[in-house]
């Protein structure tokens, strides 16, 4: 899918207006991890040394679903990105209304208006009268139809942001050409949020490699014992079609407890002989190595999704030794969502991967094959 971009545009001396994802954690009313705005520092930075009159940015922040709540105002987005680019970023307490003549605003969260995703045109041609041009750079929020994704582009000359064109670029690659043998590796506790994305890479990849919660449902499917486990019942039928494809691997042996609980006694058992009254936290040794042997071979690899319950120490171990192997592989490795993200993080081998995606439902829907609005928005209006 074509689009323009940074480099097809003159910012002279115009008004530019720049859609980040900023959906950042806040604590203590500061910005808890700036990876997202780091990440998008290249596209400010760019806009910026073409000597713009201004640049309007602005983001959402958590769900606040058409009404101004406090804890969401993006203040604090404003005052961590100003030290980083080491410029005033003038915030204003709103998303409509009489801009100052600043060079840097950052206007109000732009889920504070209904309009925003209601996907209201509307609202889109409001928010474009700000500026001559419109730079698109959230790709995390790509995946959403709503306004300031889809809506200021037929308005205004467009293009996408060095982090989206860099996202759609790398993600892409592995989509049409990866070298092979190409692995998916999909954890997570939701079957129902991980399915398309796993049958999509039955279809593209060599192997795909399921942890986490989600094996409870294929286990299920395939008529095992599975405890006090996870399952996703209305996802069974799901399962069971994606039993029959020989490149899915399922762990052979889980780590089981009384209790979701890091205190709860552990031991390992293999999958057929999981006991009623337990619950499977993590994956098991046998499937760490089997995995780690698969992972070796590998040319490709995409990870998404931890291995086990990772946040209790006692039921990380799957996921963190997964991690050490991909960091170790000389494969392409690309990982990404929220809670991979902490895993490789938590792991320490973040910066050893080759594509780290800011996206979480964004990277997740690309990769299922699925056209993302805000990106098709962008392609419709390439001049
Ligand atoms: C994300 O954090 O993954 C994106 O910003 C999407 O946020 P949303 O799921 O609230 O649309």
């Amino acid at each position: 899918m074509e689009f323009n971009t940074l480099k097809d545009m003159d910012f002279n001396g115009k008004k530019v207006l720049l859609r980040a994802d900023f959906n950042v954690p806040i604590k203590d009313g500061k910005v808890a991890d700036d990876q997202r705005l780091l990440r998008t520092l290249p596209t400010i930075q760019h806009i910026l040394e073409q000597g713009v009159k201004q640049l309007i940015i602005c983001t959402h922040l958590g769900r606040p679903k058409g009404k101004v709540v406090e804890e969401m105002r993006v203040t604090p987005v404003a005052q961590r990105l100003s030290e980083l680019l080491a410029e005033d970023v003038k915030k204003v307490d709103f998303v409509l209304g009489e801009l100052p003549d600043d060079l840097i605003v950052m206007i109000e969260n732009v889920q504070f208006e209904p309009g925003e995703r209601d996907n209201d045109p509307e609202y889109g041609k409001k928010l474009s009268e700000y500026a001559d041009i419109f730079v698109l750079d959230a790709f995390g929020q790509c995946h959403r139809n709503y306004a300031t994704l889809t809506q200021i582009q037929q308005h205004i000359p467009s293009c996408a942001g060095f982090l989206l064109e860099e996202e759609v670029r790398s993600l892409g690659k592995l989509l049409e050409n990866p070298e092979r043998p190409f692995i998916a590796i999909l954890g997570g506790v939701k079957l129902e949020t991980k399915i398309a994305l796993i049958n999509n890479m039955l279809d593209n990849a060599d192997n795909v490699l399921v942890g986490g919660a989600m094996i409870f449902t294929f286990y299920k499917a395939d008529g095992k014992e599975i405890g006090k486990s996870i399952v996703d019942d209305e996802f069974v039928g799901e399962a069971k079609q994606a039993l029959g494809n020989e490149k899915l691997v399922l762990p052979s042996d889980v780590v089981i407890a009384d209790e979701f609980d890091n205190n709860s006694p552990k031991s390992v058992v293999s999958v057929d002989s999981i006991p009623a009254d337990k619950i499977g936290l993590d994956i098991g040794p046998d499937s760490i190595n089997e995995f780690t042997r698969l992972i070796a071979e590998a040319k490709t690899i995409v990870w998404n999704g931890p291995m086990g319950a990772f946040e209790m120490s006692n039921f990380a171990d799957g996921t963190l030794q997964l991690a050490d192997a991909i960091a170790e592989s000389s494969a392409t490795t690309l990982v990404g969502g929220g809670d991979s993200l902490a895993a490789a993080s938590q792991a320490g081998v973040l910066d050893r991967m080759s594509h780290v995606s800011t996206g979480g439902g964004a990277m997740l829907e690309f990769l299922s094959g699925k056209t993302l609005p805000g990106i098709a928005a962008l392609a419709k209006v390439r001049q």
